[in-house]
């Protein structure tokens, strides 16, 4: 296995004609962007349309230390532009309307098709008109629960062209926790499909919108329109599954349309709306470690330069080349880099529709070398439920195409980032671990492929325009060597401005713990070398699959339960998921801890958050272990549940000495 020392330099071949090809000018560029960000910054934003020029006197204003008032961020104030504008007409102008936008990859191998720039921009402006006559406008927020497929592209770009803010959910999350993003950002209109195979299972999305408007409605919020893809009839069933007759999308007169009939009328000219560059683009929750989800909002014109800029550079974008990341479109990188990032580019990507797993395990490398896959970006937990099968698997197919890998969602253990170098990229292609989150709304410490030399399992240096900092417990900074709070001093343009319909919330979450400071939650070591090594939350949040969700939210579920009196839940290590839910619930006097009970508790998650958030371990704790002023101590209970009985002596902060004997013995379902 590699050491922290251990470095594997990018392959000069592939990376000769890199945009950064040495780590000298990554460095330099890099303090170019910081010293002079108007002059960094501007320089990339000319490659833009602008109706309204930037201001260079309102080029960034920022507030981030809550003792001088208000927090705030604003980059290109005054300017105008519209997106949508910038990724299609921009494009088409520019000579690339019959270019491949998105090749889209079926669930079943049979089913592909393509759309070009120009075709693209067409459909926009038909469901932009579409949008409009159902009386949207600028500001409206719109709800979308998509599968991976081409209207979703289309849906996200037509909001974008009138100015809609779009608020998607990924369409993994149960009915109530979608009634639940409605009704928090107050959405009248609903785009959804009618259902989506992911590998041999059908999901009914129309039929969980149906249950989730059915809640907003008894809470009082009416959702007018729900325009509906019509797409099961138009792919292939996985062999041997036939979906039911009673299956048949119910519709709702007055308030469900079918999309297709819709856009059939639709004009496909329609002029962009000008926006400000600091108007809001999208929303997109996050899990808050209260429990209740943030809406973290992205505006226009910082959004755009800084999602452009970090995918022409972390994946070393070519004119021509084929770039496919895995991410669903529900999930920020699915935002930054299936939508925004590559079509700013105008580059070539592929959307798949299906799992690794279907048909066979070796459905990814299958893809790669269908497309000629130059940039393949996708998670540790993929990476690491791949590498359990055959390496055959992979050897089997012609991936020569690619130069660079990436990697997204949570830390990549060593091991599985030299599987990922050696059998994927046949130790050649550069991997780019990129650390970043919802909030950041693009990359924001990763490797360069031309330039950054790598260490597996290191995130490696900030991108430019980003100055990394690592606090102590105290707030003070750390220089060279070290381990602390990881946080940053300035914005870059994609940071989020703040959380929907409540500024507070983001002053306090993410401003509040440190003046000055806008923290991440997140920890993070620098070695002798200066590399970055994130190590995980310092919160209580945690990375199932690379899905970021809060201790809170689970317990609060759990304790939904009429037998259930008290719950805690904690991150245990997990082989493939990186992470998974480990849950202690004391029962209620009347209620017996058997089966029936962990199959309540776990469909329970199930249907208030969703599939994957189901626990893997939920554990009878008769007492949980707590401090004397009543808190649960979580230290103890992560200890516990990585069967750790090394726990210290508890006598000095226990009320109940004999509640961790009780834990260690205590029954366990799986
Ligand atoms: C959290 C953000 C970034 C888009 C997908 C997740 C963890 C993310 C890395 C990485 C170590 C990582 C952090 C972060 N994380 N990427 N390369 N190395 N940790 O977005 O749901 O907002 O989650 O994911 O803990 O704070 P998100």
């Amino acid at each position: 296995m590699p050491s922290e020392k251990t470095i594997y330099l990018p392959n000069s071949n592939l990376f000769k004609n890199a945009y950064i090809n040495t780590f000298e000018q990554y460095k330099e560029l890099h303090k170019h962007s910081i010293d002079n960000p108007e002059e960094f910054w501007g320089e990339i934003a000319k490659q833009f349309y602008w109706e309204t020029p930037i201001d260079i006197d309102k080029f960034c204003t920022y507030n981030f230390d809550f003792r001088k008032g208000p927090i705030f961020t604003k980059w290109f104030d005054g300017a105008t532009t519209n997106i949508s504008y910038n990724l299609l007409d921009r494009n088409v102008r520019n000579g690339h309307g019959d270019k491949i936008a998105y090749y889209w990859e079926g669930n079943h191998p049979d089913d592909y098709s393509r759309l070009t720039y120009k075709k693209l921009l067409e459909q926009v402006c038909k469901f932009a008109n579409v949008l409009k006559s159902k009386g949207i406008k600028k500001g409206d927020r719109v709800a979308v629960y998509m599968p991976m497929i081409l209207e979703s592209i289309v849906t996200l770009l037509a909001c974008a062209r009138i100015g809609a803010i779009h608020s998607l959910v990924f369409a993994g999350f149960s009915a109530d926790s979608f009634a639940e993003r409605i009704m928090d950002c107050n959405a009248r209109v609903l785009i959804t499909a009618d259902g989506v195979w992911r590998g041999e299972k059908h999901l009914a999305l129309k039929s969980i919108c149906d249950q989730a408007m059915e809640k907003c409605a008894k809470s009082g919020h009416n959702v007018e329109h729900c325009i509906v893809v019509s797409h099961l009839g138009r792919v292939t069933s996985p062999a041997g599954v036939q979906l039911n007759q009673s299956n048949k999308t119910p519709m709702r007169h007055g308030r469900d349309e079918w999309w297709q009939d819709l856009i059939e009328t639709a004009s496909s000219l329609c002029y962009p709306e000008w926006l400000q560059a600091e108007d809001p683009l999208f929303m997109l929750y996050t899990s808050g470690s209260t429990g209740k989800p943030k809406g973290v909002i992205h505006t226009t014109g910082g959004y755009m330069v800084y999602a452009a800029t970090t995918f022409k550079y972390v994946f070393d974008y070519k004119p021509n080349e084929v770039y496919w990341c895995t991410a669903d479109i529900g999930w920020i990188t699915g935002h930054t880099y299936v939508v925004y990032g590559p079509l700013a580019n105008a580059a070539t990507s592929v959307l798949f529709e299906g799992t690794p797993f279907y048909p066979d395990n070796d459905r990814f490398w299958r893809v790669v070398e269908k497309y000629k896959v130059n940039q393949f970006y996708t998670a540790p937990t993929a990476i690491r439920a791949l590498m359990k099968f055959d390496n055959e698997l992979v050897q089997r197919h012609n991936l020569s195409s690619l130069r660079v890998l990436g990697s997204v969602g949570e830390p990549i253990n060593p091991e599985a980032w030299m599987w990922y170098y050696k059998y994927v990229g046949n130790e050649k292609c550069s991997i780019v671990d990129t650390f970043w989150q919802t909030e950041t709304g693009g990359h924001v410490i990763t490797p360069l492929p031309g330039a950054t030399p790598m260490k597996p399992g290191s995130a490696s240096f900030p991108f430019f325009g980003v100055q990394v900092v690592l606090l102590d417990e105290c707030g003070k900074e750390i220089e060279g060597e070290g381990e602390g709070y990881l946080v940053f001093n300035r914005p870059w343009p994609g940071l989020m401005r703040t959380l929907y319909n409540n500024h507070d919330r983001y002053e306090n979450t993410y401003f509040n713990k440190f003046p000055g400071y806008y923290c991440t939650g997140d920890g993070a070591r620098r070695d002798a070398n200066g590399y970055l090594w994130v190590t995980g939350r310092v919160d209580d949040m945690l990375n199932v699959s690379g899905h970021l969700m809060s201790t809170a939210e689970v317990e609060s579920v759990l304790t939904e339960h009429r037998g259930i009196s008290e719950a805690a839940v904690v991150a245990k290590p997990h082989p493939v998921k990186g992470e998974c839910l480990y849950c202690f619930v004391t029962t209620n006097d009347h209620t017996k801890f058997d089966d029936k009970l962990l199959n309540e508790l776990k469909k329970l998650v199930r249907e208030r958050i969703g599939p994957f958030a189901q626990p893997d371990v939920i554990q009878n704790a008769p007492q949980l272990p707590k401090t004397r002023s009543g808190k649960i101590m979580r230290r103890i209970l992560r200890k516990v549940a990585i069967n750790n009985r090394n726990i210290g002596d508890p006598s000095k902060s226990f009320t109940n000495e004999m509640s961790v004997i009780t834990l260690q013995f205590g029954q366990c379902g799986n």
